[in-house]
């Protein structure tokens, strides 16, 4: 049972709401009904956070200060959390999508300085504000099924001034749409053509000099490893460095290929390992010892028309979190639907409606260490919420297209998806 707090607990001011006639999927861990659903519950917000759950309609003074959110038996649940999103960048790669469509491959196409780099180059000849601009259609898309926390990743820039630039961008997003974005630095994405030929250079630079300059406008280091991006050896070092600058850490890996990395960076701390197509069966214990979170991205998977899949049934039967992202980019996977990446999940990887829905909201906020604010609705943490007019929890991610996101609010304030600047 979640613990209510007594009446005499709760702080009342001019800034509580009551929220009546929901049926509440809570996800939380402790109630153990599918989705953490209970139907009958009354819940208060006060302050931004979640104050009170209740089986009983609230009495006075509860009801006389507060304003009231009547759902006529909609479904309410935790707001959802994108944590691996590379939303930020310039330009466009329809052209290359048509290009594997007639047969090329991702790698040759990236290997012939497109993919990655192409976005780089377009990525750096853009503005701040045309940035914003761009990177603000994505985002209100994303708000507008529900979405209240995001990951946003750098890794366009690849030099000082083009990775601060994204960084700023995706902290000018969070303050204009009013929702929560943790930035991520993903300098270590690609080898910019300045250094090509000479990685352990590059790597020496990320380290030495952007890890640091970084550090006050990001809560995250990522990287790539992979046959195409970064060794094993350069990974450590710069997810190395970034602990020591004291940043949270997490990595992409096993994605087109073994290279061994989840499990070293799961050792290292990772919060999270993402894609993983290519991870040994073996691996999932040590991600489920090291306490890491497990981040699948269908939408690659699918656009790369993929066919190794990530080992789901293992991940599972070892209780590593499995946590969901569109992995929104503009080359592997141009989904702006978080709700559509869950489907995918569904449909491609096998997981169930209910554990998708883990995936996009508790088990995403572990994936971004933030779930003690959010990702549930439990008293005390942050009135991140999302109303759905749905007649069952699992209809959130059952259709492509449509919405039936109805409203939803980031601390108790209902969130605009219109960009107003
Ligand atoms: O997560 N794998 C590396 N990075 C992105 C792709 C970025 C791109 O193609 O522009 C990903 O799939
Ligand atoms: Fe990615």
């Amino acid at each position: 049972m979640i613990a209510v707090p007594m009446p005499h607990q709760l702080i009342l001011d001019s800034t509580e709401q009551i929220w009546a006639d929901f049926r509440i999927a809570t996800l939380a861990r402790n109630v153990s009904q599918p989705y953490g659903l209970l139907i009958g519950y009354w819940m208060g917000t006060s302050g931004g956070k979640i104050a009170w759950l209740e089986p009983q309609p609230p009495r006075l003074p509860k009801v006389e200060r507060a304003s009231w959110i009547w759902g006529k038996q909609q479904l309410l649940t935790p707001g959802l959390i994108d944590c691996h999103t590379h939303c930020v960048y310039g330009g466009n790669r329809a052209d290359e999508w048509e290009r594997r469509l007639s047969g090329e491959s991702y790698q040759t196409i990236a290997a012939s300085g497109g993919g990655i780099l192409s976005t780089v180059r377009a990525t750096r000849l853009a503005s701040e504000e045309a940035l914003v601009a761009s990177a603000a259609l994505r985002v209100g898309s994303f708000l507008a099924e529900g979405v209240t926390t995001m990951e946003i990743k750098s890794g366009y820039g690849l030099n000082m001034e083009s990775e601060l630039k994204m960084l700023r961008v995706a902290r000018r997003l969070a303050v204009d749409f009013g929702i929560d974005v943790e930035p991520t630095l993903l300098a270590a994405h690609a080898v910019p053509p300045e250094y090509h030929g000479r990685s352990d250079d590059y790597v020496q630079w990320v380290c030495r000099d952007m890890i640091p300059a970084a550090k006050e406008h990001c809560t995250a280091v990522d990287v790539f490893c992979e046959s195409i991006a970064f060794t094993v050896a350069q990974s450590t070092q710069v997810l190395q460095t970034a602990l020591d600058c004291g940043l949270k850490i997490k990595t992409h890996a096993e994605q087109l290929s073994h290279q061994g990395f989840a499990t070293v960076a799961a050792k290292m701390g990772a919060l999270s390992v993402d894609h993983i197509e290519f991870l040994p069966e073996v691996d999932c214990q040590i991600l489920a010892r090291c306490g890491t979170v497990a981040t699948l991205l269908p939408g690659a998977f699918y656009y790369l028309r993929e066919t190794q899949k990530p080992p789901v049934k293992r991940l599972l039967a070892e209780a590593v979190p499995i946590a969901v992202s569109t992995d929104c980019n503009p080359g592997s996977s141009p989904i702006l639907s978080l709700r559509a990446a869950a489907n995918l999940a569904c449909v491609l990887f096998g997981l169930t409606p209910e554990q998708a829905i883990m995936a996009i909201t508790r088990n995403a906020a572990d994936a971004l260490g933030i779930a003690q604010r959010c990702g549930t609705i439990e008293v005390g943490k942050d009135a991140d919420l999302a109303i759905w007019d749905v007649s069952s929890p699992a209809e959130i991610c059952y259709a492509l297209g449509g919405n039936p996101c109805v409203a939803s609010f980031k601390r108790a304030k209902r969130i605009r998806t219109q960009f107003l600047n």
